[in-house]
């Protein structure tokens, strides 16, 4: 029995609607200043199973209409990160990131954090560098927004380490509860043999979304993701405890947004624990095995940059 309540309709008694449908529609439903959370990885105009390539120019206006409106659902102290890629056009890259900020400029909107999230695996180029990265642009509506640090905070370097002269010598240096992540984020994309893989191309992993939900909402708020895909932004506003709003057009993927939710309910969705480090081979039989997530009893762990420190044996 599902205690969850899932809607595919605009309803305020459930904890998560899932929209399967054109965003458009979607927002027509949803109130002013209604969500805490606007995170999405949107269409990059690249020819992927889920999109028509079209002129540049055409993309960023429609991207545009979407944002317009996000804006509009957005509560005055809430955030809106927009992951977003490279743009190819004919070997050239142009970085999407780029056309879309004077978007948010435009409608006023504060940028607190371009966030360059990078990982370890993807295409092999032979012309240019690999990329290797992509970026998060964090925008505030107001001054006056949510910024929970002390949820995300990781472990210091040198967690022992003292003031050594001045008035406060000897005392810890570092802050005693972690250190602020920064905005590079080493974190794996799910790619074939990640624990989270479906059949989605370019699913967010979801410990990326986790330490956004985290950070910049509080439990009980509303996480609005427009290209919701496989749910990754629902499966992590949900652990925590807030509620989940979103819209996929393909049927597919919608269908295993909401599997993947009644699954995480069950106990029986796997994903990678956000304590355990970047693969090293150095370190290999020791990497903390994937967990079963159980919405609202996952808590915090802190995050683990440094290798070793844990016990538990696991398979990569
Ligand atoms: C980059 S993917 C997002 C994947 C998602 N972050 C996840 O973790 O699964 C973009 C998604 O937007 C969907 N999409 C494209 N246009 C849409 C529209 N107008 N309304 C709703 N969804 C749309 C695509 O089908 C695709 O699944």
């Amino acid at each position: 029995m599902s205690n969850l309540c899932i809607s595919s309709v605009f309803d305020l008694k459930a904890d998560f609607i899932n929209h399967e449908g054109d965003v458009k529609d979607l927002l027509k439903e949803i109130p002013d200043e209604f969500v805490k959370l606007v995170v999405t990885s949107p269409p990059y105009n690249i020819g992927k199973t889920y999109e028509k390539k079209i002129k540049i120019e055409d993309y960023v206006k429609q991207q545009e209409e979407i944002i317009i409106e996000c804006v509009r659902v957005l509560d005055k102290s809430g955030s809106i990160c927009w992951q977003i890629g490279n743009f190819i056009n004919k070997s050239e890259i142009i970085p999407l990131d780029i056309l879309i900020f004077p978007i948010f400029h435009k409608l006023g909107l504060h940028l607190r954090n371009r966030i360059v999230w990078q990982f370890g695996h993807g295409l092999h180029a032979s012309k240019r560098f690999s990329g290797r990265y992509e970026v998060i642009l964090w925008f505030t509506k107001t001054n006056d927004y949510v910024f929970n640090l002390d949820s995300i905070r990781i472990p210091q370097k040198y967690p022992g380490k003292k003031y050594f002269k001045g008035p406060r010598k000897g005392e810890l240096s570092g802050n005693p509860l972690g250190k602020n992540p920064s905005d590079i984020w080493d974190i794996p994309n799910v790619k074939a043999n990640h624990v989270e893989k479906t059949t989605h191309p370019c699913q967010f992993p979801v410990e990326l979304v986790e330490r956004l939900v985290l950070s910049l909402t509080n439990p009980g708020d509303w996480v609005f993701d427009p290209f919701m895909g496989v749910g990754t932004s629902a499966i992590a506003a949900l652990i925590h405890g807030r509620k989940a709003i979103g819209a996929e057009i393909i049927h597919e993927y919608s269908r295993l947004a909401t599997k993947r939710v009644h699954d995480a309910e069950l106990g029986k969705l796997r994903i990678r624990p956000k304590e355990r480090p970047v693969y090293d081979p150095k370190y290999k039989g020791i990497y903390l095995p994937p967990i079963n997530i159980q919405l609202n009893k996952s808590g915090q762990a802190p995050l683990f940059e440094k290798r070793g420190v844990y016990k538990t044996g696991g398979k990569k």
